[in-house]
């Protein structure tokens, strides 16, 4: 898979708390937004001003930032900075603060002086942005309104407008694919997914590092089966910001059948039925739950899955099997593993000559694992795969054609001491230009005692970067952010999944509140009523899905802070003949198995009824 290294942190910022959206007389709670473009140098561009979705847990004057590589070819380092706050000033301070340039404009600089502020959609892109192209925008699965979800956009790329029918069959496959049954299937109330087409002039994505005239410029740098680049940012990030809240993740889909990616500002993906699935659960890995990688021989290892060393309290330690939640302090074990090879050789096979390398072993191993991936392979006659000239008896995924696929051959015994060999010789002189050796891996273990291999154990596992530096993650290969081909996440990602997404969803949807005076008397009837995000009890279809974990609602109303026991997990409040001088409160708690800490309270939500107000 292509990097991402999407981090995300919030920023405190001291400056003087400054009051909230209201009393700048704004007529919304919603934060507003500034987005930069940076490139390594601290160069930056002020891509747009707007106001946003709510980030739960934003204190008045704070700025929440997110970052994401942008793939600007070539590679400059430019980031996308996202900055957001109640405050204008903040974020301008902030922007500042990025940035080597002056990126604070002259009406902003008013704006710092008289303390006013511009107006909310405000757009400061310039000659910068580009001009979105046109969109069709059909919903694919919807869970609510986008102001208050998680929005994933396919956008078209080298779908003709004869290929409408098909850009929506590839995108609705693929969003059912990771949401249906597995993936993000528990987290679906959380999001809407959404199609958008721009028709293309041409059919298919571009090789050879040359772009078709289609509507983002999507292209392969040669024919081999690797990353899929964009030529066209400008028009991909208008296209995104004229859905206001409906894009919060692009996905550029480009009309491809084979195996491709990218990850970072866009992900990008094919419909390759094999890989088109497996490279976006990875890449919204990435760029939702806000993690590096957890395979081995990448060079980005952090977020809830990565842990730096094996010092207490272990990030996970909730999730430890045996769970040491009431021990933290115990020391933990890493399961012994080591990696003698690592090699991403993204390389041509020649029938000439077999690609092979060499490693040492120690000898002190009881297992050993043979892991790679290939291209341009559809019969087992076409290759041979050998460990010190034995034949591993390597043979196609079954229908995988010339699309790339990952093996592993799992060995239960040790190599000795010594020098070994890995070689790959191609059979068939016929797949010339196309067969491809993507990556070749070994790894080494202890026997059962001292690597714990079985799915559902969770301890610390070493993870080797490209630079053979360890890391550590909760499971052997439960994970799709180690091992591609699985479906789902850990249990450790999962909990990172909900809190990223619950950071941009409230758990209350809406709350309609009425109050009816009465005739003759200074009292009033009050009635509310409570819509939830439906998960738990107010899951469509609760219950008949395979995939069901154990949730509740607990719903707590209160007068002036007393427990109104009465109506405890209703969703209508309903009281008659009440002072107007009382603030009633509800208090949603939602509770998951899939979540064991929530230092944030992101799972809760509150809202106060000030009768004085809505009387
Ligand atoms: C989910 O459903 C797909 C077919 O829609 C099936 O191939 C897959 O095995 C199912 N996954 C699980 C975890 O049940
Ligand atoms: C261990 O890693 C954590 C971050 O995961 C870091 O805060 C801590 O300083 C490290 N401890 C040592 C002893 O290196
Ligand atoms: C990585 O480091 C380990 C321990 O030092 C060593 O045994 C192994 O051979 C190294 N692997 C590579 C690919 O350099
Ligand atoms: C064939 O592949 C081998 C191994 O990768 C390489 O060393 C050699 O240059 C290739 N030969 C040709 C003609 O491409
Ligand atoms: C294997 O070890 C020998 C002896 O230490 C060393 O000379 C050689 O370079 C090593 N080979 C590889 C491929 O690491
Ligand atoms: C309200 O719902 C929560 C969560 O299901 C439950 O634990 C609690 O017992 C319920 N309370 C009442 C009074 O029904
Ligand atoms: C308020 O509630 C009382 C008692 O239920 C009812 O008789 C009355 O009609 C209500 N008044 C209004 C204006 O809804």
């Amino acid at each position: 898979m292509q990097i991402t290294s999407a981090y995300l942190y919030a920023l405190l910022f001291a400056l003087p708390a400054l009051a909230a959206s209201a009393e700048h007389g704004r007529a919304t709670d919603r934060p507003l937004e500034l987005i930069l473009l940076r490139d390594n140098e601290g160069i930056c561009n002020v891509l747009t001003l707007r106001d946003t979705q709510k980030v739960r847990g934003l204190q008045a004057g704070s700025v929440h930032t997110n970052r994401l590589q942008t793939h600007a070819q070539p590679q400059s380092g430019e980031e996308r900075v996202s900055l957001v706050s109640y405050d204008e000033r903040a974020l301008w301070a902030a922007a500042q603060a990025e940035c080597s340039n002056t990126v604070i404009p002259e009406h902003a600089g008013q704006v710092l002086q008289q303390d006013a502020l511009t107006a909310p959609h405000a757009t400061y892109s310039d000659s910068f942005g580009g001009s979105a192209p046109p969109l069709q925008i059909e919903p694919l699965i919807q869970s609510g309104d986008s102001s208050n979800r998680v929005d994933l956009v396919f956008f078209a790329d080298g779908y003709t407008a004869d290929e409408h029918a098909k850009f929506i069959a590839d995108a609705l496959r693929l969003a059912e694919d990771v949401s249906y049954n597995q993936t993000f299937n528990t987290v679906k109330p959380l999001l809407n997914f959404w199609a958008a087409f721009t028709p293309s002039k041409e059919s298919g994505i571009g090789v050879g590092g040359k772009p078709k005239d289609t509507a983002f410029g999507l292209y392969r740098d040669g024919t081999e089966l690797r990353g899929v680049y964009y030529s066209k940012p400008k028009v991909a990030r208008a296209a995104c910001l004229s859905l206001g809240d409906a894009c919060d993740y692009p996905i550029l889909l480009g009309n491809d059948p084979l195996y491709g990616g990218l990850g970072g500002e866009f992900t990008v993906i094919t419909p390759s039925p094999a890989n088109g699935p497996l490279v976006l659960r990875h890449e919204l890995g990435h760029s939702v739950i806000n993690v590096g990688e957890e395979y081995d021989g990448g060079f980005a290892y952090f977020g809830v899955d990565a842990a730096q060393n094996l010092s207490t309290p272990v990030p996970w330690a909730h999730w430890l099997t045996p769970s040491v939640t009431d021990n933290a302090d115990q020391v933990v074990r890493s399961e012994r593993a080591v990696m003698p090879l690592q090699n991403y050789a993204w390389t041509m096979l020649n029938a000439s000559t077999p690609w092979a390398t060499t490693f040492n072993a120690s000898g002190r191993y009881a297992r050993h694992l043979v892991r790679f991936s290939l291209s341009g392979l559809p019969a087992a006659a076409d290759l041979s795969v050998r460990l010190d000239g034995e034949d591993l008896g390597w043979a196609p995924r079954k229908d995988i054609g010339v699309d790339r696929w990952h093996y592993d051959v799992h060995r239960d015994d040790g190599l000795k001491d010594g020098l070994h060999e890995v070689s790959f010789t191609l059979k068939n002189k016929e797949r010339e230009g196309i067969a491809q050796m993507c990556s070749v891996e070994i790894l080494e273990f202890g026997d059962e005692s001292q690597f714990n291999a079985t799915p559902g154990h969770y301890s610390m596992y070493p993870t080797f970067s490209l630079k053979n530096e360890t890391t550590y993650r909760p499971t052997n290969e439960d994970c799709l952010m180690r091992q591609v081909t699985t479906p789902n996440f850990c249990s450790v990602c999962v909990e990172g999944l909900w809190l990223s997404l619950l950071r941009r969803v409230d758990l209350i949807d809406e709350l309609n509140t009425a109050c009816t005076p009465r005739r003759g008397s200074p009292k009033v009837n009050l009635t509310a009523n409570l819509a939830l995000v439906p998960l738990a009890q107010f899951r469509a279809g609760a219950g008949d899905s395979d995939v069901a974990p154990q949730e509740s609602y607990a719903i707590r109303w209160t007068k002036d802070g007393v427990p109104l026991h009465h109506f405890t997990n209703q969703t209508r409040l309903a009281i008659n003949g009440e002072d107007t001088g009382a603030v009633y409160a509800v208090d949603v708690t939602f509770a998951t198995e899939e979540v064991h800490v929530d230092k944030e309270g992101l799972l809760t939500a509150h809202r106060d009824i000030v009768l004085s107000k809505i009387c």
